[in-house]
């Protein structure tokens, strides 16, 4: 396959962002098909595109022949009843992080994927953004000598346009609070660039009734390499500064992502300054993530961000919240395709 016409699944506000990030791709691909359930969402996306038919049920856009792939923009507990069923119907699918909301789902996403011999990617930018790809890379080559910790933060205050969405806000409905909905995008660099996780405590807390769920977390985790690592992730938290950061630290020097210092920075003593900026944090990331799509499903590529990926930060995340309930270090086997959330 040479070019993929893809089917955006859900018209809300992140699908403007594929929508662009398509535009940047004329050449390989674009969106031929905008579907919601409410007719006027899809117009509008389709009137954005250009050229778009607007449909307002999966059927219709699984029914579509000229439809190679689905993009699920649909909201988190939507995601596996829209991915089973495109896989089903042989498209590739990105579905939007988080993957879904129970690992039972996880595992027939993938399943499903598996069984038709599409691919599953998991639409997570932190798992595609070139300076956390770089920043892996340059661990594992051993620059910063042997990993000794990550400690990542993603604090903000929710507002703007995202508090018009009720259902992000009913943990009954999605299954979680911040740490799902966003906090996630923390995790899947803590995981990429630590490696899996062994255990995780949790201590959280909510701050802003109209949020539901928990608004804010601190989480420790321990690496299955050895290695220690902490996340504070909050949507209650009135700036943005410090930006969303990463330090992983070694025994011979630690990088930084993002922060203050807002690029992918090498620190070690024995360079010049103590320091190199490896690169500037730049670009559009969700350009970034469709451009490695891009590459898996035309160019064969391995995926940077594969099914599992998601069904891993998944399980990080319900780790936590039972953690957080029970006041104990959870060790991720204990997180079964049963495991009670929130
Ligand atoms: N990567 C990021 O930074 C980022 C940011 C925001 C949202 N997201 C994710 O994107 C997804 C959507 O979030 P959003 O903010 O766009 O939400 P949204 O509520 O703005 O949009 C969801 C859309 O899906 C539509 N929809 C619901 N059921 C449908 C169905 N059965 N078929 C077709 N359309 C249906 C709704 O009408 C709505 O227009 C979520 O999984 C969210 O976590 C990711």
């Amino acid at each position: 396959m040479k070019f993929l016409n893809v089917a955006l699944v859900g018209c809300g506000l992140i699908s403007e962002e594929h929508i662009r990030a398509y535009q940047k791709q004329a050449d390989r691909a674009r969106i031929i098909v905008c579907c919601d359930i409410d007719p006027n969402k899809a117009a509008q996306r389709a009137t954005l595109v250009g050229d778009a038919r607007a449909v307002t049920t999966l059927e219709e856009v699984l029914a579509d022949p000229e439809v190679d792939a689905v993009e699920v923009c649909t909201p988190h507990h939507l995601h596996a009843e829209a991915v089973i069923a495109a896989a089903r119907a042989g498209k590739h699918v990105l579905c939007q992080k988080p993957l879904a909301k129970t690992l039972a789902e996880c595992d027939a996403m993938i399943a499903a994927a598996a069984g038709a011999g599409v691919t599953l990617f998991y639409g997570e930018t932190s798992l595609t953004q070139p300076a956390a790809v770089e920043a892996a890379r340059v661990i594992a080559e051993g620059r910063i000598g042997r990993l000794v910790g990550v400690q990542a933060t993603l604090a903000f205050w929710q507002g703007g346009k995202y508090l018009s969405t009720a259902w992000r806000y009913d943990p009954g409905v999605t299954g979680g609070g911040q740490l799902l909905d966003s906090g996630v995008h923390a995790l899947a660099l803590m995981l990429k660039i630590g490696g899996p996780i062994r255990t995780v405590a949790c201590l959280a807390a909510r701050f802003r009734e109209e949020l539901g769920g928990e608004d804010t977390c601190a989480l420790s985790v321990r690496f299955e390499g050895g290695h220690l690592g902490t996340l504070f992730c909050s949507q209650a938290a009135g700036t943005w500064v410090p930006q969303p950061s990463l330090v992983a630290y070694g025994t011979e020097g630690a990088v930084t992502l993002g922060g203050p210092l807002g690029a992918l920075v090498l620190h070690r003593p024995d360079l010049p300054d103590r320091r190199e900026v490896l690169q500037e944090q730049r670009g559009d990331p969700f350009a970034a993530m469709i451009g490695q799509y891009l590459d898996t499903v035309l160019g064969g590529a391995p995926s940077p961000s594969p099914g599992e990926a998601g069904r891993e930060n998944l399980r990080v995340v319900l780790a936590a919240y039972e953690a957080a309930r029970t006041g104990r270090e959870v060790t991720m086997d204990e997180v079964t395709m049963d495991c009670i959330q929130v």
